[in-house]
């Protein structure tokens, strides 16, 4: 034991040996995560933006804790969010990629976080859904999408051989990992997609992001999930959040493996936002922000949802 721990000491730097002899790497135990709203499609008074429950309890059953993001804010709102928060997700959905609030407030805090992480302050950014698509445009800044029969499926992962390096996937256990790729357990609720052969095609898209699995629809075949090569940036276009939480559609899949999966990515995720330091700036700002001030509906039975969170 005490050979091997040795043999580490002179084999690594100075900073592997700081953590070798004890000193852990610094983690914030506390971390918040932004959820950003968007339009709902039929507005009412009170009821004019929206976030599923599932993407919040998705972020809490792995340890943060979550702040709404609301849409139509000011730049200098969300310029002071940004730095009160830990990470950031945005959710699937049906709102314009180029003319929403959604989309204008996701741009906000995508070129805030590329700014940060380039300077050395960490913080991560998870896409699902038309959020993937989102961050594809923004990114490019060219809509690269395709029209696939993609609504409704549950598909297994067609893993890249980039998989066992990627930030994402190499600490899965392999027994899910095997599960990942041999069965249905990824919910796919989505009209567009980007093929694989666009992606390839942009030069931009192809040198920031590492694609890690891939589907089909049978024509065409489409990436399924990426994270980008230098940046703190996750996205599937596929559904983590649907197995453990949601039931309203009945070939969303509940096994065993299919709950892991849901658990396995918000750890990812979270631990990722525990890199972030971020804070607000008091203890009475910070509870007035967060999700706990707003009270889900139960609207599953004519939604898709089982539970939304409606702003006005
Ligand atoms: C947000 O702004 C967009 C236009 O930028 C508008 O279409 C939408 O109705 C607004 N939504 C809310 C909830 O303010
Ligand atoms: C690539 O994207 C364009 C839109 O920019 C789309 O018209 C085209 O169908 C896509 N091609 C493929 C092969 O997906
Ligand atoms: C779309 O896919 C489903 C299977 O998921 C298939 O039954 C259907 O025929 C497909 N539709 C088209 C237009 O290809
Ligand atoms: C998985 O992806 C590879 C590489 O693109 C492809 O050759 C293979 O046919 C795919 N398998 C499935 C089941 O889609």
């Amino acid at each position: 034991m005490i050979h091997i721990y040795l043999a580490c000491i002179f084999t690594f730097s100075n900073a592997v040996f700081a953590n070798n002899i004890g000193t852990p790497i610094k983690t914030n135990e506390r971390p918040i995560i932004g959820v950003l709203a968007q339009e709902v499609y039929d507005p009412s008074p009170l009821r004019n933006s929206y976030i599923a429950a599932s993407y919040v309890k998705f972020l809490e059953s792995a340890g943060a804790r979550v702040v709404p993001l609301m849409i139509n804010k000011s730049d200098d709102e969300y310029r002071k969010l940004f730095k009160s928060i830990n990470g950031v997700l945005f959710p699937g959905g049906g709102v314009s990629l180029e003319s929403s609030g959604y989309s204008k407030a996701a741009g906000i805090f995508y070129r805030l976080a590329l700014e940060a992480n380039s300077n050395g302050d960490y913080f991560p950014v998870w896409g699902t859904c038309l959020g993937f698509e989102l961050l594809t445009l923004l990114t490019s800044g060219k809509l690269l999408l395709s029209h696939t029969n993609t609504s409704g499926i549950v598909l297994p992962l067609n893993f890249t051989d980039d998989v066992r390096d990627s930030r994402l996937f190499r600490d899965f256990p392999e027994d899910l990992m095997k599960s990942l790729e041999t069965e249905p357990l990824t919910e796919n609720s989505h009209q567009w997609s980007l093929t694989t052969e666009n992606f390839t095609k942009s030069e931009t898209l192809k040198k920031f992001y590492r694609v890690l699995s891939t589907n089909t629809d049978g024509q065409n075949e489409f990436v399924s999930t990426m994270e980008a090569y230098d940046f703190p940036i996750y996205a599937t276009q596929w559904h983590p959040e649907k197995n453990a939480f949601e039931w309203t559609r009945p070939y969303i899949p509940h096994t065993p493996s299919a709950i892991k999966t849901t658990f396995y990515m918000a750890y990812f995720f979270v631990n990722e936002a525990r890199k972030s330091f971020h804070s607000f700036p008091s203890t009475e700002e910070e509870e007035k922000a967060l999700i706990y001030n707003y009270k889900p509906e139960y609207t599953g039975p004519q939604s898709a949802f089982e539970q939304i969170y409606f702003f006005d």
